[in-house]
C-alpha cells in the first residue's frame, strides 16, 4: 500500500508479484493479485488477475488484459496479492485468493486459514441473494462485508468499523484478515525516505463502540501520538502487509509484528492499530523492530536448489547455534533465553518434547541423551496425536515446542493446550518472532538461519544442537557426569570439521544415487542413537522424490518388515560404533541371510561392515549421541540428488509447504 508516492500500477504489481516469488518457497498451487483502478479513465473499480500453477503464470496472464492503464502514475496506489494452498476446494482459478463481494469488485479479499462457522455464514448470505462463486470457506468474508455495507445504518461506516463487525461474525481458526491478524503470522513493513513520527504505536481499543459520527471525528482528531507516519505530513510512505518478512525485505527491514486479534487500520496515509477488547496485561504499544535478515541469506547463490545450499551450510549454522552458548574453555553451557527459568525447569516431573514432522525428529534423536543429562522421564510426542490423546499435562511438566518456523499449527495448538494447563513452556525456533517464539514461557533461537526449501536440513541439525546444549546445561552441576559433558562438549568443538569431511563424500554419495533412483521404495534402518536418522531420511526421500521409504527401528525387523527383504529392495542401514553395534550386526546378518544387499553407513575402517554390505558410506567417529547430526547428512544429500534425478523440483515438493499454518 503506497501513499504518496507516485507509482506506476506496473510498479506496483511487479512488488506484488515479487513478494509472491519470495514466499514460493511455502508451497502453494494457485495464486492472485488485485490491483486499483482498471480502466484508462482511472475508475475507482479494482481489478482481479488468478490462476493455478507458478507465480510467473499469474504474472504473463494479467499483461494480457490491455484495456488496463498499467503506466498510470498516482499518488496512491494499492494492490494484494496472496498464493493459496487448497484446503476448502480444489486448485482453480475461482477458489484461488483474492475472492470479491461482487461483479464489481467492490471489497477484495485475501485470507490464510480456515472460517470454521463459513457454511452457516454462506447460507444466510445466499439467503439474502448474495451469489457464491468458489467453493472456499475465505469467501464469505467479501460477501458479508458487501451484506454489512449494503445494510448500513448511516451513510459514513470507515473500513475500520467494518471489518470490526465482520471480524465478529466469523468463528476463524488461523486467520489474516487483511490488516486484521488472529492466529496466523501478519507483519507490516514501513518504508519511507523521511523521519517516522514515532518508534511504536499505542494500540487504541473500543473504536467499534463507536457510533459512525463519533467514529469519523476521531479519526479526524488522531494525531501523531497514536498513528504511524512520515513526519513530512504523511509523505512518502509505504506500508506492506505480508505473512513472511521474505516477501518484504527487499524493500525495508523496519517492521511491525502484529499480535492476535489486532486490526491495522491506514487512513489518509497514517497507521493505526486498534483492538476490539482489552486483555488484562497485554503490551499496550506495537514497536517497529529492524530484522536482522539480509536478501542475499535467502538467495541460492550458486547451488541448484536451496536445500542443497542449507545441505552445504551445516558447518556454519551449526557454529551459529553455538555461538557465544558453549564456553569450550570452562565447558559450559548458556542458554540465555532459559537462565531465568532453569531452577524451574531443574524442580520439574518430566519434559515433553513436541513437534511435527522434521521438528518432531530432532525430538527422537535427542530423547536419550536427555534422559541421561537431565535423568528426568522425556516424552516426545508427534503435535497433532499429543492433542487428539487429551494428553494429561501438569502444572510441574516443562513442556518444548520444537519448529522451524515457529508458525505450525498442530504445534502452535498443542503449546497454548499446555500453557492453559499450567505447564512451562519452551519454544525452540528458527524464527524470531514468531507465534511460538511468543508464546511460550522461555526459549531457544536454533539461529541456523533463513531455510527456504520445504524439506529441512540445516534446521534439523541446529535443533538438535539445541536440545543436546539444553541437556548439557542442566546437568552442568553433577559431579558424576563431569566426564560425560567434557566428552559431548568436545564432540561438539569438532562438529563441523566433521560435517565438512561428511560433504566431501557428496560425490560418491551421487553416485548411489544414480544406482538407486529408478526404484520404487527405499528403506531406511537403524536403532539406538541412529533411529532418528532413519526417520528423518525417510521422510526426505518421501518429501521430495516421492519414492515410498520408510525409516526401521532394527529392533522390530523381525517383528515384521523383514517379510519386505529380498535381493531387489534397496535398504540403506545405519551401522556406528555405538552401545547398538553388535545388535545391529545381528539386523544385517538377517538381511543378508535373505539376500537384501544393504548400503550400509558405518564408521570409518570397519572392515566387519563392510565385508557384509553391498555399498558403504564411511563416516567420521563422534561421541555417541553427536552421531546423528554426522549420519544424517547422507540421507539428506541421497534425498536430493534421487530428486534432481528424477526430475523433481527440489524446493517446491508437490503437496508439501514449508509451513503448516492450519491444523
Ligand atoms: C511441514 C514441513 C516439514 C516440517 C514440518 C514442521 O510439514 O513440510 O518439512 O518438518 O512442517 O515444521 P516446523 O516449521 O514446525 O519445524
Amino acid at each position: 500500500l503506497n501513499y504518496r508516492v507516485p507509482q506506476t500500477r506496473r510498479d506496483i504489481i511487479q512488488t506484488l508479484i515479487k513478494g509472491l516469488q519470495r514466499m514460493e518457497y511455502r508451497g502453494y498451487d494457485s495464486a492472485g493479485v488485485a490491483v486499483d483502478g482498471s480502466g484508462k479513465d482511472h475508475a475507482a473499480s479494482i481489478s482481479l488477475y488468478k490462476k493455478t500453477g507458478k507465480v510467473k503464470a499469474l504474472d504473463e496472464e494479467i499483461y494480457k488484459n490491455n484495456s488496463i492503464d498499467f503506466e498510470a502514475e498516482l499518488d496512491t496506489h494499492f494492490g494484494i496479492a496472496h498464493t493459496r494452498w487448497a484446503t476448502h476446494g480444489e486448485p482453480s482459478p475461482l477458489n484461488s485468493h483474492p475472492h470479491r463481494s461482487d461483479k464489481n469488485n467492490e471489497f477484495v479479499v485475501i485470507h490464510n486459514g480456515i472460517i470454521t462457522n463459513y457454511k452457516e455464514l454462506k447460507k444466510y448470505l445466499v439467503s439474502k441473494g448474495y451469489d457464491f462463486e468458489s467453493d472456499t470457506d475465505t469467501e464469505v468474508i467479501p460477501k458479508l462485508i458487501k451484506y454489512l455495507y449494503d445494510n448500513r445504518e448511516s451513510n459514513y461506516m470507515s473500513f475500520s468499523t467494518l471489518v470490526e463487525r465482520v471480524i465478529q461474525q466469523l468463528s476463524i481458526e488461523n486467520v489474516s484478515f487483511f490488516l486484521n491478524r488472529r492466529g496466523s503470522p501478519l507483519l507490516i513493513g514501513v518504508r519511507s525516505q523521511y523521519e517516522l513520527s514515532t518508534e511504536q504505536i499505542p494500540v487504541q481499543y473500543n473504536c467499534n463502540s463507536r457510533t459512525d459520527e463519533q467514529e469519523k471525528n476521531a479519526l479526524n482528531r488522531r494525531g501523531s501520538t497514536n498513528a504511524l507516519h512520515s513526519v513530512h505530513d504523511r509523505l512518502a510512505v509505504e506500508f506492506y502487509f505480508a505473512s513472511d518478512a521474505s516477501a518484504i525485505i527487499e524493500h525495508t527491514n523496519k517492521v511491525i509484528y502484529l499480535e492476535d486479534d489486532d486490526i491495522a487500520v491506514v487512513v489518509e496515509g497514517k497507521l493505526y492499530v486498534h483492538r476490539i477488547k482489552r486483555t488484562a496485561g497485554e503490551d499496550p504499544v506495537r514497536v517497529i523492530q529492524t530484522l536482522q535478515m539480509e536478501l542475499q541469506q535467502i538467495m541460492k547463490g550458486n547451488f541448484k536448489a536451496f536445500m542443497q545450499k542449507e545441505i552445504f551450510e551445516q558447518p556454519e549454522s551449526v557454529v551459529n547455534t553455538m555461538r557465544g552458548r558453549i564456553c569450550f574453555d570452562s565447558n559450559t553451557v548458556i542458554l540465555g533465553g532459559l537462565s531465568d527459568h532453569l531452577k524451574e525447569i531443574k524442580r520439574c516431573r518430566r519434559l515433553i518434547v513436541i513437534g511435527c514432522g522434521t521438528s518432531y525428529h530432532a525430538g527422537v534423536a535427542t530423547r536419550q541423551i536427555l534422559e541421561e543429562l537431565t535423568e528426568l522421564p522425556v516424552m516426545v510426542e508427534l503435535a497433532s496425536d499429543f492433542l487428539d490423546r487429551i494428553t494429561p499435562v501438569f502444572r510441574d511438566d516443562v513442556c518444548f515446542f520444537i519448529s522451524q518456523s515457529g508458525e505450525t499449527a498442530d504445534t502452535l495448538m498443542a503449546l497454548r493446550y499446555c500453557k492453559q494447563r499450567g505447564a512451562l513452556t519452551v519454544g525452540v525456533t528458527n524464527t524470531v518472532g514468531s507465534s511460538i517464539c511468543r508464546e511460550t514461557n522461555c526459549g531457544v533461537h536454533i539461529n541456523a538461519g533463513p531455510e527456504v526449501g520445504v524439506a529441512s536440513t540445516k534446521a534439523y541439525t541446529s535443533q538438535f544442537v539445541s536440545l543436546i546444549m539444553f541437556g548439557l546445561m542442566m546437568s552442568e552441576d553433577r559431579l558424576s557426569m563431569q566426564q560425560r559433558r567434557l566428552e559431548i562438549i568436545n564432540g561438539l568443538q569438532k562438529l563441523p570439521e566433521l560435517i565438512k569431511e561428511v560433504l566431501a563424500l557428496d560425490d560418491q554419495i551421487k553416485s548411489i544415487a544414480d544406482e538407486l533412483h529408478h526404484q520404487r521404495s527405499l528403506l531406511v534402518m537403524g536403532r539406538g542413537y541412529n533411529y532418528a536418522t532413519c526417520l528423518e531420511g525417510a521422510l526426505k526421500i518421501k518429501e521430495i522424490t516421492y519414492m515410498h521409504s520408510e525409516g526401521i527401528l532394527a529392533g522390530e525387523l523381525k517383528h515384521g518388515p523383514l517379510a519386505l527383504i529380498d535381493k531387489h529392495m534397496p535398504v540403506i542401514m545405519v551401522i556406528m560404533r555405538d552401545a547398538c553395534y553388535k545388535k545391529c550386526h545381528n539386523a544385517l546378518e538377517q538381511v543378508t541371510a535373505r539376500q537384501g544387499r544393504p548400503i550400509i553407513l558405518c564408521c570409518q575402517d570397519d572392515p566387519e561392515i563392510s565385508k557384509m554390505a553391498y555399498k558403504t558410506i564411511e563416516l567420521p567417529h563422534t561421541v555417541d549421541c553427536l552421531q546423528g547430526i554426522i549420519s544424517v547428512i547422507p540421507l539428506q544429500l541421497i534425498s536430493f540428488h534421487l530428486a534432481v534425478l528424477r526430475g523433481y523440483d527440489v524446493d517446491y515438493p508437490r503437496n508439501l509447504a514449508k509451513s503448516v499454518t492450519v491444523e
